[in-house]
């Protein structure tokens, strides 16, 4: 599918964003191991969360899906039954990932594998500390690409210090951990979302976070839960920067999730002058939410650097726009992760914003982009990834004539419905 995006006049309106990706994802494979029933509400049905359904199914877990909840009927923590085909996690890093910390346990064999993008991405950082607690692995290059064989075994509790600030390591490690005998630590750098710690908590694991470190105790029996899923702040990211840039414009985006492990974006807007309220502020099933004013303004360059990096990392293709826009330099550092997410998206994101006149420059771990050009409309690729192709959008609404986002079914990784709400929002 093609996209055709038209410089807009500003941006209008109320709306609401899907549930939020890593919790949906969290909730459904915690409620797999839980005894009793788990009911998700605001659940993300697209097709990331979508593949760790399809792989938990696989394993014997009962998982319904109605017009306004999942229902997972939990199987206890040894109750996942051996698949008899591979597990395909799709595009999703979280599933693939997450499920190599929970098969570690197993006292069975799997087979994981994904789609192109996802069998270039960095395992190895996974199969490294799952291999320190006792699981074994096969696969390319020391296990460090899918696929990957898992043969679970009785773990043993670890101490890891680890080398990158990820969320999906940490979890991966702790959801090893709820099968160990005894304590695992993850240490990490600097923080990352912590939305697996807040669930484990609530479903009865024990937990403890100081700072950077976060230990869990194995063996121990998780509960099912009820848990609603906050909208997701990386797909409302997308309306923030659009409305935040388009002059004019006023928006509300109603209950978001705004966990500060992820709102990072927030800030540096504030920063770069945004005009952004939050309304209605409060803790939902153990999360923050709020409802976000946006409205438009000229933005500043800004620097974004260190321990702010992981608290926005999935919103920096949206973040690169927002620079291109506003008056001055911008410069992102530490920001070398990127390169391994869905697509290179420091390479992606300067390609793509080079054909509309940005003047930005790839940096090793970032960019230094000279924002205030005139950017003109352009035909533009997603590389296969859900957040340029929505990225170039919202650049598309700031160029003038139209932009052509190629290959823009990627969307639905994350986001179905995203044209339709930038649609109700926007006034040409
Ligand atoms: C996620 C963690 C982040 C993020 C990804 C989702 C998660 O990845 O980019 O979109 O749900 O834990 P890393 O853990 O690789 O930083």
């Amino acid at each position: 599918m093609e996209l055709t995006i038209k410089q807009c006049k500003s941006l209008e309106g109320h709306i609401t964003v899907p549930g939020d990706k890593s919790i949906s994802h969290r909730a459904v494979m915690l409620g797999a191991l839980a005894s009793g029933r788990t009911i998700i509400t605001n659940f993300l049905k697209a097709e990331d969360c979508l593949s760790t359904i399809k792989c938990l199914r696989a394993m014997g877990v009962d998982i319904t899906e109605s017009s306004d909840k999942v229902t997972v009927e939990g199987r206890g923590l040894y109750g996942l039954k051996e698949s008899c085909d591979i597990l395909d996690c799709g595009n999703s890093g979280t599933t693939a990932r997450l499920l190599l910390g929970i098969l570690s346990g197993q006292h069975f064999s799997s087979v994981l594998t994904g789609d192109k993008s996802l069998r270039r991405r960095p395992m190895g950082r996974i199969t490294c500390p799952l291999g320190q607690m006792g699981a074994v692995f096969i696969g390319r290059k020391d296990a460090s690409l899918l696929p990957i064989a898992v043969q679970g075994r009785n773990l043993k509790p670890i101490y890891y210090k680890t080398p990158v600030a990820s969320a999906q390591l940490k979890s991966a490690i702790l959801l090893a951990g709820l099968f160990a005998s005894g304590k695992t630590v993850v240490e990490e750098p600097a923080k990352s979302r912590d939305h697996s710690e807040r669930m484990l908590r609530r479903f009865g694991a024990e937990i403890e976070v100081d700072g950077c470190v976060v230990s869990v105790q194995g063996q121990r029996e998780l509960r099912g839960q009820t848990v609603k899923v906050p909208g997701d702040i990386s797909s409302a990211a997308f309306f923030i920067v659009a409305a935040a840039i388009v002059p004019g414009s006023d928006i509300t985006i109603k209950d978001v999730g705004l966990n500060p492990t992820r709102s990072g974006i927030l800030e540096v807007l504030r920063e770069m002058g945004a005009d952004i309220d939050i309304n209605n502020y409060r803790l939902d099933t153990g999360e923050p939410v709020g409802d976000l004013r946006v409205r438009g303004s000229t933005l500043k360059g800004t620097v974004i650097e260190g321990d702010i990096i992981p608290r926005l990392i999935d919103e920096i293709p949206v973040l690169a726009v927002a620079a291109a826009a506003a008056q001055g330099q911008t410069v992102l550092k530490d920001a070398a992760e990127l390169r391994v997410k869905e697509s290179d998206r420091i390479s992606a994101v300067a390609k793509e914003l080079v054909k509309l006149g940005a003047d930005i420059q790839e940096q090793p771990d970032g960019l230094i982009i000279n924002g205030g050009k005139k950017l003109t409309g352009a035909v533009c690729q997603s590389y296969g990834d859900h957040r340029i192709a929505m990225a170039m959008s919202v650049a598309g609404l700031v160029a003038s004539g139209k932009t052509v986002i190629k290959n823009a079914d990627v969307i639905n990784i994350s986001f179905p419905g995203f044209t339709d709400a930038l649609k109700m929002l926007v006034v040409e």
